[in-house]
């Protein structure tokens, strides 16, 4: 089964890129699942329910969080009842949203997905070692194919969870730094590897965010406000293809969409 997972989705532009990439994506590419970060989703930082609801009705099947998760206190109900939306499982366990999620795929496998946040150089969290030992105990034995976000700062970390989890995940797949890092790979045991799958969302920015802003409250040290900037908009993300019956990965590749692939990705597919 081929898996795309789509990188923090920032703001308006990248959700408008998902929005106009995605159908044609699971087209060109026979997708099976799509899974995406969108901590970042509703201007920049946290999630609403209905920017929640514009991502699934545009082909999102799962959607991880981030440091960001609770920023947008609307989300808490789509937190609580919705099935295909995971908090970083490493959170305190009172915090609201569910550890993991079982998503169906096109092609009628269930797929496990969850996420965890880094330790270095972010806020204090529990251990995402041990979140991840206590998810992969939860997960149904019959559940193969498992996808984690491991939503971090550090690359060094990025790798350890790489290592820490390869052979009992189908994939770790970095999100958080916004950046995309040329070192997909399958590790030794089958787990896809990525440090970083990168930003959808507006690429001339510091992260997505207007530069003269961050620039001059870098220089200055006053605040301005971080608006979301508007120009060259990507869709950064990776295709992994796993092996259902063994959840072992068999290829990794880097995805990037810009807006000169829209035209093609949008034309009503060949007959
Ligand atoms: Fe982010
Ligand atoms: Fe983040």
């Amino acid at each position: 089964m081929r898996i795309l997972f789509i990188g923090d989705v920032v703001g308006k532009p990248g959700r408008k890129i998902v929005e106009r990439a995605v159908p044609g994506l699971v087209r060109e590419h026979g997708l099976d699942l799509v899974v995406a970060n969108a901590e970042n989703a509703a201007g920049g930082s946290g999630l609403t329910p209905s920017i929640y609801r514009e991502l699934v009705r545009a082909g999102v099947d799962a959607i991880t969080l981030g440091d960001h998760i609770y920023r947008r206190r609307e989300i808490y109900s789509v937190l609580e009842s919705e099935t295909n939306i995971v908090k970083p499982a490493n959170l305190p366990p009172e915090s609201v949203g569910r550890n993991w999620a079982l998503v169906t795929a096109r092609n009628g496998e269930r797929v496990a997905v969850f996420c965890l946040l880094g330790q270095l150089f972010m806020k204090p969290v529990n251990s995402p070692w041990q979140a991840a030992d206590r998810v992969l105990g939860e997960l149904p034995g019959d559940v193969r194919v498992r996808l984690v976000d491991f939503h971090a700062e550090a690359t060094s970390d990025m790798q350890l969870m790489g290592r820490y989890l390869d052979g009992r995940v189908a994939a770790v797949l970095g999100t958080h730094t916004h950046v995309p890092t040329a070192d997909e790979c399958i590790l030794p045991e089958g787990t896809a590897f990525q440090c970083d799958v990168g930003m959808t969302g507006p690429f001339e920015s510091i992260i997505g965010r207007r530069i003269d802003r961050v620039l001059a409250t870098t220089l200055t040290g006053l605040p301005t406000e971080f608006d979301v900037a508007t120009k060259d908009v990507r869709l950064c993300g990776t295709i992994v293809d796993v092996d259902s019956a063994t959840g072992r990965a068999t290829t990794i590749r880097r995805l990037c969409v810009t807006e000169s692939d829209l035209p093609r990705l949008q034309s009503p597919p060949a007959e």
